[in-house]
């Protein structure tokens, strides 16, 4: 199947009170644990890169390797450009056929984070791409980006609802209390707030810093509103165990069967979370 608008997923899941787990993958071997574990749960899903994965790699890289992976699937399969830094790597992503990327203006001040969220929505409406922008700051460290816990801003519902009516972005990432990377203590979701954003927006809302959450709080949030689900660290971490156990072993060097061990993690990895997010047999 060819790749889809991660718009689409995203509305069908907000009328079905579900959500689209949005998994960043590194290389190779995640982008097919991430389809494969799809595949089996007949779940739509949307594989993701930041830009340091697309420096590590590029953009083509990556849209061949979905692609090709995509290519006999009989899910929906969304590409997705995650925390993108700037207008002209949002520019390039659509470009490489990305089919939905992110803005993330979330470091600027409220202003110039309209500014730049406004200005990525006008081209990809022209190209007809789902552009997310973030409100707020969730906590922790995102490639290169470090943000204290105790400076994140948590999103400010009025501001929500003016930075969506002025944007006309397609869905909103927004801070509630989680941070990327592991938490210290158990993460606080602030629910009151989500429910207050809620009321106020209707496009669709994300979910950052996934992992390390508990379960039952990411079911909460979907129950509240949240349509799209995002996990990295956790599934950097289930690929690095699948590695380093089976390189254990000092005989062995053979990268496929390694990296296969990796691929294996992941794959189970990330069948759980597709079954927290809610979307087994929503294709
Ligand atoms: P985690 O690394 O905490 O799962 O966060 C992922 C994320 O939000 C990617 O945008």
């Amino acid at each position: 199947m060819a790749l889809v608008s991660s718009l689409e997923l995203l509305e069908m899941a907000q009328q079905g009170h579900y959500a689209v787990g949005a998994f960043n993958a590194e290389n190779m071997e995640m982008v097919q644990a991430i389809i494969e574990a799809a595949k089996e749960l007949n779940s739509p899903v949307i594989i993701q890169t930041t830009p340091s994965t697309v420096d590590y790699a590029s953009l083509d890289m990556f849209r061949a390797m979905v692609y090709e992976e995509a290519k006999e699937a009989k899910i929906p399969i969304a590409l997705h450009l995650d925390h993108g830094s700037s207008f002209e790597l949002c520019q390039a992503a659509i470009n490489a056929q990305y089919t939905s990327v992110m803005i993330d203006g979330s470091k600027l001040s409220f202003e110039m984070n309209m500014e730049v969220s406004k200005r990525v929505t006008q081209i990809e409406k022209l190209a007809n791409v789902p552009v997310e922008a973030e409100l707020g700051t969730v906590g922790g460290k995102e490639d290169n980006h470090v943000v204290s816990e105790k400076d994140a801003l948590y999103t400010n519902p009025l501001q929500a609802k003016e930075f969506v009516e002025e944007t006309g972005i397609q869905s909103l990432a927004i801070a509630i209390g989680t941070a990327h990377g592991f938490y210290k203590g158990e993460p606080k979701l602030d629910f009151d707030r989500l429910k207050e954003i809620r009321d106020l927006v209707s496009i669709p809302l994300v979910l950052h810093g996934a992992s390390g959450v508990p379960d039952e709080a990411v079911k909460k949030a979907i129950t509240l509103g949240i349509c799209k689900v995002n996990f990295a660290t956790e599934l950097r971490v289930a690929f690095t165990k699948g590695v380093r156990e089976a390189l254990a072993d000092i005989n062995l060097y053979d990268p496929k069967k390694y990296n296969g061990a990796g691929r294996r993690e992941v794959k189970q990895l990330v069948m759980d979370k597709i079954r927290v997010c809610g979307s087994v047999d929503r294709i």
